[in-house]
């Protein structure tokens, strides 16, 4: 299957999956169980949630992880600062990048908004070098966009977004 059906898949069943949740976690630690089952050479996917000025460890699917990283600092806080989807083809030559497993080699990072306002971010890592172009990201961030309108009428009651 061509990467581009798989992902017009994915956002389906995600869609479809999300009908009926009515808890923030569950949304978040499904979708996240989702991206990796559907998507090949990803080693974790997560959600790195925004309170305050930190970037908090939300359900993932992967190995353990950062639990807290400063807004602005790694790929995770400088994509929640900028408000802008980072592709990162080689970690090692990104500054400042933040490791949780030795092994990744290359990641992507989206955000997620609520109604405008920075939520946290979708975190995607890979053992292969440019594992993630351009066309990742054009689609996690329709995945993301599905993922904001399920979390939106939940987030709203139990974070007060
Ligand atoms: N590498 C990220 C930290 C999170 S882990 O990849 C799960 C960063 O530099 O922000």
């Amino acid at each position: 299957m061509d990467k581009k059906t798989n992902y017009l898949n994915l956002i389906e069943n995600l869609d479809n999956l999300l009908e009926f949740d009515h808890f923030e976690m569950s949304i978040l630690a499904n979708s996240s169980a989702l991206i990796k089952e559907m998507l090949k050479d990803v080693n974790w996917v997560g959600f790195y949630l925004l309170y305050n000025d930190e970037l908090l460890l939300g359900p993932f699917q992967g190995k353990v992880a950062c639990t807290k990283i400063r807004l602005g600092y790694g790929v995770v806080g400088t994509c929640a600062q900028k408000r802008a989807s980072i592709i990162v083809p080689d970690v090692s030559l990104f500054p400042g990048h933040i490791p949780c497993d030795e092994t990744t080699k290359s990641e992507i990072v989206i955000p997620l908004f609520i109604e405008g306002k920075i939520y946290g971010v979708l975190d995607l890592d890979s053992k292969k070098l440019k594992r993630f172009s351009s066309i990742d990201q054009r689609f996690l961030e329709q995945v993301a966009i599905i993922i904001s309108k399920h979390l939106t009428r939940e987030a709203r009651q139990i974070r007060n977004i």
